[in-house]
């Protein structure tokens, strides 16, 4: 697999497969992950893996929690203007229409958001921490690591999915894996094999012409 079929192949998928992951492959993974840039080599991605019977302990703990504790961070603009409002619009309605699940039935919704928290049933995962002293430049830096990771376990045969919504619970998850005061969580990253039969994993996601973000000068 070359990096276009990699790009071509990755999608997130929301529904995996119990078959387990070899901690050794997720460790190889990371490491030639680790080999994106990043601004001054800063290398600022600070990551903690769960596999096996600790995730099922992790996913265990977040059911046992009454509420979701408050973001450090916001994931989406709080009034997501235009274009980037429809996009995510048509996105999360696309999912719902593979999912046969109407506007109206907000519970049903809400189920499939909660799936996150199960990491979709994936076996693994990590979770990707940066230091509270960063910023932008080096949370950008997090995006190249991640995508990397991503294309790597495509090419491995793998899939994934990257999880914002693990925002939802940064004190329990910093709690659980031991991550040091100085660390915030980004994201999560659910690992391991689509399962093939379910729908929800045949959304394609579309993406805007070119047109509509890349201008070239004259
Ligand atoms: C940093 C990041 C966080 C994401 N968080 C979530 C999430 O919490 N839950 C989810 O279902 N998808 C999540 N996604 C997946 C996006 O919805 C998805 O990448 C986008 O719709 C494009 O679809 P594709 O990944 O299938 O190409 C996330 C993606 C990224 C890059």
């Amino acid at each position: 697999m070359n990096v276009t079929e990699a790009m071509h192949a990755r999608k997130s998928i929301r529904n995996f497969l119990d078959t387990p992951v070899a901690d050794a492959v997720i460790q190889e993974l990371l490491t030639k992950a680790a080999r994106a840039a990043s601004g001054g080599n800063l290398q600022p991605w600070r990551i903690y893996i769960i596999n096996g019977e600790v995730t099922s302990r992790f996913v265990q703990l977040i059911e046992s929690k009454a509420e979701r504790e408050t973001p450090m961070y916001s994931v989406y603009p709080p009034k997501l203007k235009e274009p980037y409002r429809s996009s995510r619009y048509k996105l999360a309605e696309d999912m719902y229409a593979l999912l046969g699940i109407p506007r109206e039935d907000k519970p049903a919704r809400l189920a499939h958001v909660a799936r996150n928290f199960r990491f979709f049933d994936a076996p693994a995962a990590f979770f990707c921490f940066v230091d509270k002293i960063m910023g932008p430049p080096q949370w950008s830096d997090l995006g190249m690591f991640l995508q990397s990771f991503m294309l790597l376990a495509q090419e491995a045969g793998l899939d994934t999915c990257a999880q914002e919504a693990w925002a939802n619970w940064p004190q329990t998850v910093a709690e659980f894996v031991g991550a040091p005061d100085e660390l915030m969580l980004f994201c999560g990253m659910a690992i391991g094999h689509a399962n093939p039969d379910a729908p929800v994993n045949d959304l394609f996601s579309e993406r805007e012409p070119f047109e509509h973000w890349a201008t070239f000068v004259t």
